[in-house]
């Protein structure tokens, strides 16, 4: 299938706009044309705006450096500037007389502009052909061609994986249908580093060190780096490339458990960060920012500040004034945009972290982009990015046997943010809303809006709600959530993303389509129809304070520590356990915050939170906690081991 792309070609000058469409016009028919290459002019710079804004298939526009426009200056430089803040995916080139106009573009906006052509040779054949491979070089997959060249070759395989591709499976009685299920291309692109025309993951020089170029291009990196071990382990790699022992870091104890995972790995020493908690759906939200701005004013010794953003509620923050106050204090500033790799791609949902200025930025291209789960990438733009050691900490948690088809899904991902992302997010934009209207006018459910999820200790932070994640309070339905997600399950085939005590999670992505919002709305709808008694919803208690840290989460976490029981013989919160250091991080799921972490010091509060939990939710799952003979145990520190630990004098 031929894709279409549109070039906009913008002057005022009428009768050589039209010479210029015609001539490209018959550069494409008589020419190769394999991306659908298709001219349009615009007299203006508004409708130069206005078509690059309706129309998802503009791909490159060119710029007559003599356009004018009443009241403006320097018009095409301005529409140049103006279209890389809408669309910065989209090529641009400009229309010369002379090369001080050159200059001049040069000048004021060089770093936007992809190429020039001179007025004076109207070689319409050989713009169509630099317009082509433009294209070309865009939307190039270059790990993904040579993977798909090497099957191609059928080479006989004496190497890992085991199953040969897939010929271990092929016609087998018992293992066969797995082989179908898959598929043969699945199987056969399974190679390994053994096939050195395929480049490697841990040291690329070949097609994969492209496909990572093109990437950090396209999401606007100085360095991308793909990873298939997902953010969790993405997180990791950054932490312990940024932090040794001792190191200083501020975070968001909201943050994901990897996160959590990276401050024991790299020994630093953390400083938590509260999240703001909207109690009355229990949501997390993100950490004020009068919080951060005073964290960052009290530790300006610390290395790293991370932050998630958007929140898995889709909450964003202004991030541009807290990585400036950061910055300011020299602080490195990490963002987690695991749920929001999309961003860069459509002006709704920007400025993207890189763009507010963050060194390093982890996605998850798997779960919002086109990728397969676990294939992630990791954007850099630090400029004292130690890029040796970085390699060294990717290597140490990277595989040595990474599956080649989630690199060259990443590769395809970003094609295709690339060339059609603007498209499919404004449909994308458009479910959204429709599907907002239509849950809300099932007059029992309601999605909320970004007033009703903020948290009030955040509502004056400048904070943005991603409108593709629609949280929606079911509160009013008369449904509990877990009936209301197996009734969807069961009865409508349908399957959420999350819930909490009051509302479900639905995340729209580009592969959200009008069929699945029609079936999703059939469903609510006659759910409401039911009209069930209301009921009160069962609230989680709420999470406990930090207490406080008595040794460095790593020192208490290596430790052999001792295991108490969380309950005594009587059933009540074991005293024994106050006043002690925990080893672990204890994390109840859900709400998925770790109530302690290691080198924790246990309160009552925590203890008899955690014991209301187990006694009211046998069936929770208790993350961190250990079973003996069926009974929860916490692991602490003996006191001999607390004292002995070196780091334990920081925290005294
Ligand atoms: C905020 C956040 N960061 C990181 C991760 C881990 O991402 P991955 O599943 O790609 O390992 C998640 C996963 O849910 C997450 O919610």
């Amino acid at each position: 299938m031929t894709p279409v792309s549109r070039v906009l070609v913008v002057s005022d000058d009428a009768t050589w706009l039209a010479e210029v469409l015609a001539g490209l016009g018959a550069a494409a028919v008589q020419l190769e044309n394999p991306f659908g290459l298709t001219f349009m002019g615009a007299a203006h710079l508004s409708d130069a705006l206005e078509r690059v804004a309706a129309d998802g298939d503009v791909q490159i526009v060119l710029i007559d450096k003599q356009l004018h426009e009443k009241g403006v200056t320097q018009p095409a430089v301005q529409l140049a500037n103006r279209i890389m803040a809408l669309r910065p995916e989209l090529s641009l080139y400009i229309l010369l007389v002379d090369d001080d106009q050159k200059l001049l573009v040069e000048e004021m906006a060089s770093h936007v502009v992809d190429g020039y052509f001179y007025r004076d040779e109207p070689d319409f054949s050989g713009w169509f052909r630099i317009l082509s491979a433009e294209l070309a070089e865009k939307s190039a997959t270059p790990f993904y061609d040579r993977l798909k060249l090497y099957v191609r070759m059928a080479k006989d395989s004496w190497h890992t994986p085991g199953h040969s591709g897939g010929d271990s499976l092929k016609g087998s009685h018992w293992v066969g249908d797995f082989y179908d299920f898959v598929g043969e291309n699945m199987l056969r692109a399974d190679l390994s580093v053994s096939v050195p025309m395929l480049d490697s993951l841990l040291h690329p020089i070949g097609v994969i060190a492209e496909a990572q170029a093109l990437a950090a291009k396209a999401f606007g990196a100085k360095k991308t780096y793909f990873a298939t071990n997902g953010t969790s382990t993405s997180n990791k790699v950054i932490f312990q490339t940024l932090l040794t022992p001792g190191d200083k870091l501020l975070l968001d104890r909201n943050c994901h458990k990897s996160v959590h995972h990276g401050v024991i790995l790299s020994g630093a020493r953390p400083v938590y960060l509260d999240s703001s908690i909207n109690r009355q759906y229990g949501i997390f939200g993100p950490v004020p920012k009068e919080t951060l701005i005073a964290a960052i004013e009290a530790h300006p010794d610390a290395r790293v500040l991370i932050l998630t953003s958007c929140t898995y509620d889709g909450l964003r923050y202004d991030l541009e004034p807290i990585v400036e106050a950061a910055h300011g204090k020299g602080i490195k500033v990490v963002v987690d945009e695991a749920w929001y790799g999309f961003a860069r791609f459509h002006p709704v949902f920007r400025p993207t972290a890189l763009e507010a200025g963050a060194d390093y930025v982890t996605q998850s291209t798997h779960k919002v982009l086109s990728a397969f789960s676990q294939a992630s990438m990791i954007h850099v733009n630090d400029p004292a990015f130690d890029e040796h050691l970085f390699r060294e900490t990717f290597n140490m948690h990277a595989s040595t046997s990474p599956q080649y088809n989630l690199i060259a899904s990443l590769d395809v991902a970003r094609k295709q943010a690339v060339m059609e992302g603007y498209r499919l997010l404004e449909r994308t934009l458009k479910l959204a809303q429709e599907l907002r209207q239509k849950i809300n006018s099932t007059g029992a459910f309601r999605v909320l809006e970004l007033g009703d999820l903020l948290p009030e200790e955040v509502q004056g932070d400048g904070i943005r709600l991603d409108p593709t994640k629609l949280t929606v309070d079911i509160s009013h339905s008369g449904f509990s959530t877990d009936e209301l997600r197996q009734a969807l399950f069961e009865r409508y085939n349908i399957q959420v993303e999350k819930s909490t005590f009051s509302t479900i999670t639905l995340l729209l992505t580009i592969g959200t389509t009008r069929s699945k919002v029609s079936r999703l709305h059939d469903a609510m709808l006659r759910l409401a129809k039911e009209k069930r008694p209301p009921r009160t919803p069962r609230r989680m208690p709420e999470v406990p304070h930090f207490s406080r840290l008595a040794c460095l989460p790593r020192d208490a976490f290596y430790e052999h520590g001792e295991r108490l029981p969380l309950l005594d013989d009587e059933g009540r919160p074991n005293a024994d356990l106050v006043g002690r250091v925990c080893c672990d991080q204890i994390v109840p799921y859900p709400p998925g915050i770790p109530v302690l972490v290691p080198g924790q010091v246990i309160d009552e509060s925590i203890l008899s939170y955690l014991a209301r939990l187990q006694k009211a939710q046998k069936a929770m799952e208790m993350h961190g906690l250990a079973e003996e003979g069926g009974d929860y145990v916490v692991r602490v520190l003996s006191s001999a081991e607390l004292l002995s630990l070196p780091g334990r004098i920081l925290f005294s």
